[in-house]
């Protein structure tokens, strides 16, 4: 057994909390650690860091922790101390990464790692000038839905890939008559919010990963909803974009579509779908599920406006079974980036692909307030 300490930064936010501390680490001590190729179990020991020192002793006795301090320069300075992980407000990230790197750690963090191109970029290269390890949060990858889609995509079951459409969103409530459920902050552009900003880092690693390589965007983006009410219930102007419409190109001329909206109400199974159109057949992605329709399936529908519709069109689709146990993907994924460390193995989601997320946020930013499609240059 061989233990490794992690700097856990942000942990009583949502994310620090039930994803990446409840799910994913405590998860992994449950299970009495993490099989290591050569045999080795390493067994986490999460330090946890925050702002709050009664919250932080708090969270510790709730899961019986010991380590916690307010002090982040003090643990970054114990040798002990090999991994800091990053979960805080998106804009208090490059400064803890930064900082991280700096004292020579390990580095895993949340998305977006930066909240422009050129910071991401400086943290990628500093980390590989320091010779750490670094990973980014790639979660959509190891749901489920996406799975079952990648898994058709390395199949050749679509054949030629048109196109795909990818519907996000749900109504997030504006905090007066009923509670928001998500914190404030993400509605304020001077507090690093905004949809572009939270969801293009996720749409670029799942399409160059799933699909194909992200080569031009085009969005628009808006504030639906101009006020909203924060968490002790006063109004704040809500500066930030609420919603954004995107038309992408991918390699292979594949056109991909995306909405993501927090000012919709979800008439779909999941909260995200990614409906995939190619020449042999056709997939409906989900968070778990996935269904398919191939050609030799395919109605022949014949627009007529004066009949009622002839068609159960979704009766026509078919499952795809689930073939496989699917953890928690935040697990999964801290299992990947602790045995890359461990063994030296290479790491894909790395902070050079956290900065291409970026930059697809930075260039969606700019396409809506210029107006225009603009190519997305490989970095
Ligand atoms: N991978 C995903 O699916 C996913 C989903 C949601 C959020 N996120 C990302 O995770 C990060 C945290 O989001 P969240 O929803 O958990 O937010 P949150 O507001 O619930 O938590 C933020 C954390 O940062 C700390 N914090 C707040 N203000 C700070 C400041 N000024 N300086 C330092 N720390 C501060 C808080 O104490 C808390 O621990 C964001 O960067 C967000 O983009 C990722």
């Amino acid at each position: 057994m061989k233990k490794v300490t992690i700097v856990m930064n942000g942990v009583t936010g949502r994310m620090g909390y039930r994803q990446h501390l409840v799910r994913s680490l405590l998860a992994i001590r449950e299970e009495g650690g993490l099989n290591l190729p050569d045999g080795t179990v390493l067994f986490p020991e999460p330090v946890l860091v925050g702002r709050n020192a009664a919250k932080l002793e708090a969270l510790a006795a709730q899961h019986g922790l010991t380590n916690f301090t307010t002090d982040l320069d003090a643990a970054l300075a114990d040798p002990a101390n090999e991994i800091y992980f990053d979960a805080q407000v998106t804009q208090a990230r490059v400064a803890g990464l930064t900082k991280a790197i700096a004292a020579g750690k390990h580095v895993y963090t949340e998305k977006p790692v930066a909240e422009t191109l050129d910071e991401a970029l400086g943290l990628a290269r500093a980390a590989d000038a320091a010779g750490v390890r670094h990973g980014v949060v790639a979660d959509k990858l190891y749901l489920p839905g996406l799975r079952k889609l990648k898994r058709l995509v390395d199949s050749g079951f679509f054949g030629r890939i048109l196109s795909v459409r990818i519907d996000f969103g749900y109504w997030v409530f504006e905090g007066d008559w009923q509670a928001a459920q998500r914190p404030s902050w993400n509605y304020r552009a001077e507090d690093g919010g905004g949809m572009v900003l939270d969801m293009f880092p996720h749409w670029r690693y799942v399409l160059d990963h799933v699909i194909a390589p992200v080569k031009s965007v085009y969005a628009h983006s808006v504030t639906h909803i101009p006020q909203r009410f924060d968490e002790q219930g006063e109004p704040y102007a809500a500066t930030a974009d609420d919603a954004a419409y995107a038309v992408l190109e991918l390699e292979g001329g594949i056109v991909a579509q995306i909405t993501s909206s927090w000012a919709t109400r979800v008439d779909r199974t999941e909260l995200v779908a990614f409906h995939v159109d190619g020449t042999h057949g056709s997939a409906v992605a989900g968070l778990r599920g996935c269904r398919i329709q191939h050609r030799n399936a395919t109605p022949k529908p014949v627009w007529n406006p004066d009949l009622p519709t002839s068609h159960d069109f979704r009766a026509l689709w078919t499952d795809v079974p689930e073939n496989d146990v699917y953890d928690n993907g935040f697990k999964v994924q801290w299992a990947e980036f602790l045995t890359a460390v461990a063994t030296g193995a290479p790491y894909a989601h790395d902070l050079w692909a956290g900065a291409r997320g970026v930059q697809l946020a930075e260039l969606g930013a700019q396409s809506a307030r210029e107006g225009r499609r603009l190519e997305v240059p490989a970095l």
